[in-house]
């Protein structure tokens, strides 16, 4: 399963790419509205220091809106791959923009149904928010099985973004069904290096290591 940052942070995405482990970032309306700069030059920063895709998302409600955005977004940079929200308006403009080879990640997406109809419409990736389906009281995982076994069924290449991920576990329960991707918010990935066995054996083998060296 790849791993993307989900945050418009340019720190953390540096930060967390230094590891060697970063296969793209995912970045929404809300993440881009805390750094406070513009959004265009915000998305080019970011493309420029990840190699792999980045989603930016567009904001407009109707079709001819959406694609008009999705043109302008795309052109930032050649990584650059548009969001766009679980929506008819949002279905018919993925439906344009993959014919034209433009990437899009149906975001927003709740249910297996939404991802079949992206799938259909041609989207490069869907984003099922776990996180949230998780908070309104419903299984997140389990409709990320219900995609997989869904895409699985009918081969259909429409890779599967695991999203509004909140702990390590939500990621290695995506990875045991088989999910594409898993875009990791900055805090998570912290917590997923850690583990208090691990710091026990460092400070062990290095107080070990004294005793050794200079021998
Ligand atoms: O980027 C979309 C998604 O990951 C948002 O997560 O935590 O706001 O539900 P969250």
């Amino acid at each position: 399963m790849d791993l993307f940052i989900d945050t418009a942070n340019v720190g953390e995405i540096k930060e967390i790419n230094s590891w060697g482990i970063l296969s793209g970032v995912t970045t929404n309306p809300t993440l881009a509205a805390k750094e406070g700069k513009k959004f265009h030059a915000l998305i080019k920063e970011i493309a420029a220091i990840v190699d792999g895709p980045v989603s930016a998302e567009a904001v407009c409600p109707d079709c001819a809106g959406i694609v008009e955005e999705a043109r302008e977004l795309a052109s930032l940079a050649e990584n650059v791959v548009v969001k766009i929200p679980c929506m008819p308006e949002g279905l018919a403009a993925t439906a344009i923009l993959a014919g034209e080879g433009i990437d899009v990640n149906m975001t927003l997406v709740f249910s297996a149904n939404q991802a079949l109809l992206a799938a259909h419409a041609g989207a490069a990736y869907v984003s099922p928010f776990v996180g949230r389906v998780d908070d309104a009281g419903n299984d997140g995982m389990m409709v990320i099985e219900e995609i997989m076994t869904v895409y699985e069924n009918y081969d259909i290449q429409t890779e599967v973004i695991c999203a509004s991920v909140r702990h390590p576990q939500h990621v290695v329960e995506a990875a045991m069904l088989g999910c594409d991707i898993a875009t990791v918010p900055y805090d998570v990935f912290q917590k997923m290096i850690k583990h208090p066995l691990t710091d026990k054996g460092i400070a062990a083998f290095l107080s070990d290591w004294e005793k050794v060296k200079n021998l």
